[in-house]
Parts: structure tokens; sequence; C-alpha cells
């Protein structure tokens, strides 16, 4: 191993790394992934040390000819990655100086530590659009879904328990205004990553003539005006981990919302509910009972969830109570970053795909929605409307349903003659109230179930998701 082992900081060690030492401190088996944005970092910096005059035109040519072709052997799965270069940052700078001698100049002026930060604000740009993509791909079958479930009404549920009615498609387009939520989460923390922080060096800059504008413009990290975005403190720079935590957070938070549907969807194909089949390209059979169905691709969404939030507290645990500014401690998020990122784009995926092969078994819902006592509250606003005050019609109503209970009858089926008795309020109309129909058409504010505001709001995505 010799020289070349130590190239990068050995001048002053007297002793190799032990063995147990490398394999316990290397990164490069979970941070190889970062090889194209340190390429794409490294032609940055290295055309911007030529335009100072550290490089000639012919050096930066020579560095640049070198990373495309270094870039080829990583697609192609041709270079060897070696722990004892701990991260990828060394392994392609290594390789690199083996081809190119002049890449022995191209770490001037930088430290892994402003390298790794610029690394992952690029991935940060790439995994939030990615998922953002996703999003939008779920959206669009959610919309689907509420077009196709119009007409369908289903109890909706607080507590678990029978409440009032929905139509299915207002409970679809509840979920897609979570993803939407998502949606915002992952676009404001692609905007927090678009700030080059190179040129902040190991924490304190440099005394070479940096053009760090140059390099922001260079690797894409501008406004919409096309003015380089840069970090304004080079300590901050290189101790920051917010867009992590952000990240993070916006992956738990999504997980936690795909969890819920995932938790429905488990409910809902179910037997004692019924309303929907999940398609079997997505649910698992039993090694043993043969007639199970089993709903795995939601049971594992909500265990993803769980995994996502448990990476977030680990980056919250890491980063802690660090002194200022980098500890190699900081190696340590790249593996929940990285697996929150892939977790929560395969997510939603695969729910997507489940949920626009599933099929809705209207029948069964129609039956569980004519239950009547799910409008038990409409006979309070019918109430209400004849000037009995709210409270007085709350109890005359909880009073009907006792009554329905003792008689063992449908509310709607008691005599009217034993409803009028409870109040003069009550008309002969009164059972209109448990027209399911008419109860929907009255839901005509904004946000609410009826079938207007629904076509709204299926209009309102529908533009939305048009871009
Ligand atoms: N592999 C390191 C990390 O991911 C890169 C920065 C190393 N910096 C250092 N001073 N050892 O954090």
């Amino acid at each position: 191993m010799g020289q070349e082992q130590h190239a990068t900081w050995g001048g002053r060690f007297s002793e190799e790394p032990a063995e147990r030492m490398l394999r316990f401190s290397e990164s490069v088996s979970f941070d190889a992934r970062l090889a194209r944005y340190d390429v794409r970092v490294n032609k940055a910096h290295s055309a911007m040390l030529c335009k100072i005059g550290i490089l000639t035109a012919g050096e930066r040519d020579a560095i640049h000819a070198g990373l495309d072709a270094l870039e080829k052997r990583i697609e192609a799965g041709e270079l060897s990655w070696d722990i004892r270069y701990e991260d990828v940052h060394m392994n392609l700078e290594q390789a690199l100086t083996r081809e190119v001698p002049a890449a022995a100049k191209l770490h001037t002026a930088r430290s892994r530590n402003d390298q790794i930060a610029t690394d992952m604000r690029l991935y940060f740009k790439d995994a939030c659009g990615e998922i953002e993509e996703a999003l939008t791909a779920l959206l669009r079958v959610l919309v689907d879904l509420a077009e196709r479930s119009r007409d369908v009404l289903v109890p909706g549920y607080t507590h678990l328990q029978r409440a009032q009615p929905v139509s299915l498609a207002h409970h679809w387009l509840a979920y897609a205004e979570m993803f939407g939520r998502d949606r915002d989460r992952f676009r404001t923390a692609a905007r927090a990553a678009n700030v080059c922080p190179l040129g902040s060096g190991a924490l304190s800059g440099t005394t070479l003539p940096l053009d760090r504008a140059f390099v922001a413009e260079y690797l894409g990290f501008v406004d919409e005006a096309g003015r380089p975005c840069l970090t304004r403190n080079s300590m901050d720079a290189i101790a920051d981990r917010d867009l992590f935590l952000d990240f993070a957070q916006a992956c738990a938070v999504c997980g936690t919302h795909f969890s819920r549907v995932a938790e429905d969807m488990i409910l809902w194909s179910s037997r004692e509910f019924g309303f929907i089949e999940l398609p079997d390209a997505y649910c698992t059979g039993s090694s043993l009972m043969p007639q199970k169905k089993n709903p795995d691709a939601m049971e594992l969404l909500r265990g993803k969830a769980a995994r996502l939030q448990g990476n977030l507290q680990t980056l919250f645990s890491l980063v802690k109570g660090l002194p200022f500014t980098y500890n190699r401690d900081l190696q340590e998020d790249k593996p929940p970053i990285f697996d929150s990122g892939d977790q929560t784009a395969r997510s939603l995926e695969v729910l997507a795909g489940a949920l626009s092969g599933c099929e809705i078994r209207a029948a069964v819902c129609r039956e569980a929605v004519e239950d009547p006592l799910l409008l038990v509250t409409d006979v309070v606003d019918y109430l209400v409307q004849k000037g009995v005050p709210f409270r007085e019609a709350h109890h005359l109503a909880g009073r009907l349903v006792r009554l329905a209970e003792e008689a063992g009858v449908p509310v709607n089926a008691l005599p009217f003659d034993q409803v009028r008795g409870l109040h003069e309020a009550f008309a002969e109309d009164w059972t209109d109230v448990f027209d399911l129909e008419r109860a929907m058409r009255h839901r005509t504010g904004v946000g609410m179930p009826g079938p207007e505001p629904v076509a709204a709001e299926i209009a309102r995505w529908r533009e939305a998701l048009q871009s």
C-alpha cells in the first residue's frame, strides 16, 4: 500500500490505519452513489481553478477528459472502489490522478467538508424531484379514482364508528390534499438545497482567490434570475445539516400519510368492510391457508413509515449537541438519508400501482351507507331550520335514536305520531332527511362532500396536475 495509500492525508502519519479501522470508517460502500455529483463538483472546481490561474487550460481539459472517462467506468461498474481511500471523494481523486497527473492540483482550496456538503445538495435537488414526480403520479391516480367514484357513497368514520355519509370521491380527494402538502414540502426542500457551499473549505475558506459565483453558476445553484446562490458563512455551511432534517422530515410526514391510507385500504379490503378489492398484483397468499389474500403492500407501507420516522430520529440524535463545525459523526448522516429517499420514492410508486388497480365494490358501499343512523345529524339540522335551538335539537334526535333502538326498528321507520310527540317541529316530511342523495346535494359549501363541490375539486386538481 505504502506511498499511494496515504497520498491524501498520510504526511504526518507513521503508521498505516488498522485493517479493522479501515473497514469501520469507510463510507464508500454507501457514498459511491454520489459519484456523478462528485464528478460534476470536480469539473466545476477545476474549471474555476483554471479561471483563477491555478490550473492551465491544458490541465483543466485533461482533468475534465479524465473525469468523463472515469464516469463511464463507474457507470459500467468497472471502477473498483477501495476502502483504503475511505470515501467517494478520495476514491475518485486517486483513480483520476493515476490517469491524469494534473489532478494532483484538484484538491487545491477545497476540503472534503465543503465537497460533501455540495454533493449532498445536488443529491437533494434530484431526490426531491424524483419524489415530487412520484407524488404527482399518485395524485393523478387519486383524482382518477375520485372521478370513478363520484356516485359512490360510503359511511365516513370517526373513532372508527360510522359517522356521516360521504362520497367516496371526497375520500380519495382527502388523500390528495395530504399528498399535495407533501409535494409542497419536497419543493420547499429542493429550494433550500439550491445554495452552493463550495469554497467554504474545511471551515474557514481559503487564502486563494476563489471565484465562488463561477462554481455556483457552473453547478446550477442559481435563482430564477440566474444569479448565483452562495452560502453566507463558511462555518455554518460546513456544520449545517438542516436540509437533511428537512428532507427526512418530509419523508417521515409523507410516510405517515401513506401509512394512514394503507390502513384504510387494509380495513376496506377486509371481509368486514368489503368496500374495495385490492389488485392481486399487490397482494400475497398464505403458505398455509389457501383461501388467504393478504394486503402485504399496504402492510409494508405502514411498516416503511416507521422506518422513515426512525431515520429522522437518527438524524436529530446525530446532529444535536455536535460542536461546530464538521465532526466525523456526520458521515453517519448518509445511510438514513439515502434510505429515506429511496423508500419514500418506492413506497409512493407501490401505493399508486395498488390504488390504480383497486376495484370499488359499489353494492357493498351502498349497503353500508344506507344505515339511516348516518343521517341523524341531519335531523338536528332539520329541527334547527325550524327554529329549535341546537342543543335541544341534538337532544331530540338522540331521543329518536333511543326510541328506535328500544323498538328495534330503523330510526326513520318510527311512527310519525311518536316522533311528533317528541316535538311539534317535526312534520310529516321529517323522513325526507333520510334521502341520501338529497342529503349529499345539500352539502354545497366549499370543501364539503356534495356532488357540486366534489366536482369542483376534481376539476381543480385536474388543472393543477396538468403541468
Ligand atoms: N466521508 C466524509 C463524510 O461523509 C466526507 C467528509 C470527510 N471530512 C473529514 N474531515 N474527514 O462526512
